[in-house]
This record gives structure tokens, sequence and C-alpha cells, in this order.
């Protein structure tokens, strides 16, 4: 099921966008690119290279200097933020940016409240949100008094609370151990599996690599490619020019290529197979 309207359609259009800080640092330059109803893409690319800048065009909290933001139809520059937050969902590189109720489960509520859901639906939205990141243990709980990894949960559940049909999580693995974030990369895909589009940011390739379908890289306020992953991670050039390492498995790839390993290997059991098939069909 995809969630308001056929999957394919453009449901984000940047349009040769540039965008200049307070000041004159210019932190976009003509960037052009789409995100299709029902995709999992990731802009990736190195510190300062203008991701979060971006993400900000996609939910209207930036307008572009020149060019132009549509969102669901909406041109983002004529458009309340509130009226996007209702379609988009965005999830802040830092948590704390994000949090001022004090208790979670208020937290998670709040979005909800603002978007005028009666609470005989957001209650259980919130608690559903709260199941899907795992957090129901800690709704009593201040915000402020939780761990990085806990508060950026909680930021998480309240934007997922509202369902919106896109979601873009900036950096949300940071400060997630490696069993939380395995856990938040899973919801993702499923939420991605029922229909969501999501726009992720991370420069963890190894994450991008193992469950994005296409990836954006970034340098310098440009778009350097904007390729499926496979033609992403074969390019270990491109890769260093975006301040990126092709993730461990696909630079072992690299390294075994005369021996017959494809170089757009990026997961492990891609690998494991291709030598199984090397050492003559499998055991
Ligand atoms: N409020 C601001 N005022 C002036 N310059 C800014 C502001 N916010 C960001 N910049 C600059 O714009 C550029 C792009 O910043 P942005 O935060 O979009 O990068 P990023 O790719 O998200 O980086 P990171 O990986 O560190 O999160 C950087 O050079 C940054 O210093
Ligand atoms: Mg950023």
């Amino acid at each position: 099921m995809t969630p308001g309207g056929e999957p394919g359609e453009s449901v984000v259009t940047v349009d040769g966008v540039s965008f200049s800080y307070e000041g004159g640092f210019e932190a976009l330059v003509g960037v052009s690119m789409r995100v299709r109803r029902g995709e999992y893409i990731a802009i990736a690319g190195g510190n300062g290279s203008g991701k979060t800048t971006l993400a900000k065009h996609i939910n209207g909290l930036l307008h572009p200097s020149v060019g132009r933001v549509t969102t669901c139809g909406m041109r983002t520059d004529e458009t309340s933020v509130a009226n996007l937050a209702r379609k988009v969902g965005y999830v802040f590189q830092n948590p704390d940016h994000q949090l001022f109720c004090t208790t979670v489960e208020e937290e998670v509520r709040f979005g909800l409240e603002n978007m005028d859901f009666e609470e005989s639906e957001s209650a259980p939205k919130a608690q559903a949100a709260m199941e899907l990141v795992d957090i129901v243990a800690l709704r009593d709980r201040p915000p402020f008094t939780l761990s990085l990894g806990d508060r950026r949960k909680v930021t998480i559940a309240s934007v997922l609370a509202a369902e919106p049909e896109i979601l873009v999580l900036d950096e949300p693995t940071t400060g997630l151990d490696h069993h939380d974030s395995e856990h938040l990369m899973s919801t993702l895909r499923a939420l991605n599996r029922s229909g969501r589009t999501i726009v992720l940011i991370s420069h963890d390739m190894r994450l991008v690599a193992e469950h994005v379908d296409r990836a954006v890289l970034m340098a310098a306020g440009r778009i350097l490619v904007d390729a499926d992953v496979g033609a992403v991670f074969s390019d270990l050039e491109l890769l260093r020019e975006a301040k990126l390492v092709a993730p461990p498995i696909t630079q072992v790839a690299h390294r075994l290529a005369p021996l017959g390993v494809s170089p757009s290997t990026f997961t492990p059991s891609q690998l494991v197979q291709q030598i199984e098939v090397l050492r003559g069909g499998g055991g």
C-alpha cells in the first residue's frame, strides 16, 4: 500500500537551487534532484557538504535563494512549515533542537496535538510510535535526562507518530549503538516497504550500502552523483571526492576484482555468494 498517491510520482522536486546563509556563505550551488514516491534514498557527503541545508529545504525550514523546491505538490516558499510538516517528518541531526516537553510521552504526542488530532487518536498513535522505536519503558522520563541514543529515539518516535508520507532523517544513527542502529534501520526498511518515502542523511556507507536503493553524493554544496548504490560504490574515486570511503566489503571486493569478484559488491552475503560461485558452485 502506498500512502497518498501513485508510486513513482515525484514527491520532492529540487529545481536549480542555490542557497546562501546570512553572511553570504553559499551552502548549496545549483542543486537539482527528485525523490519519487516510495523511494528510499540517501544523501551522503563529508562534513559541511550541504546535506542538512538540502534536507531543510525539503520541509521548508529554509527557502532557496535561487530556484524552487516542491514537496508533495506544494511550493515550499508558498506553504507554511506547519502544513509541510503534515506531509514531511523531519528528524533533526541534533535531537536537542527538537526536544522541549517534560516527559517522553508528551514529547511524542506534542506534534499530533499540534496537528489537531483528538486525544482518542493521538494516544494510540503515540503508543504505536513508542513501540516502533522501543521506548515505551521511558514514557514518563524527562527527555533531557536520557542518553543521546534514547533522546534520538524520542525524536524519531515523535516524527513517526504523525505517519508522514515522507520521512527525512538527518544522521539518525549517530549516538545509537550497533543493536539500536540495526533496529532503527530495519524499522525504516519496513516503513519503506509499506509505502513511505524515506530520505536518509548519513555518512555511514555501510548502512547506506546495505539498506538504501539510491544515493546522492554531495561535496561543497553541489551534487556529485545521483545513482543507485551499486553504481555509487563501484566508483572509489567519486567516493573520495565526496570525502567518503566505500564500505569495508566493497573495498575487499575491489581488491578481489582480479579474481573475478564484482567491484559493485556491497553486502557480506553478496561477497560470500560470489566466492562460492568462484570456488565452483557452492560448499
Ligand atoms: N546557520 C549557518 N550560518 C552560516 N553558515 C552555515 C550555517 N549552517 C551551516 N552553514 C555552513 O553551510 C555549509 C553546509 O552546512 P550543512 O550543515 O548543510 O552541512 P552538512 O553536510 O550537513 O555537514 P555535517 O556532516 O557536519 O552535518 C557548511 O560549510 C556550514 O558551515
Ligand atoms: Mg548535517
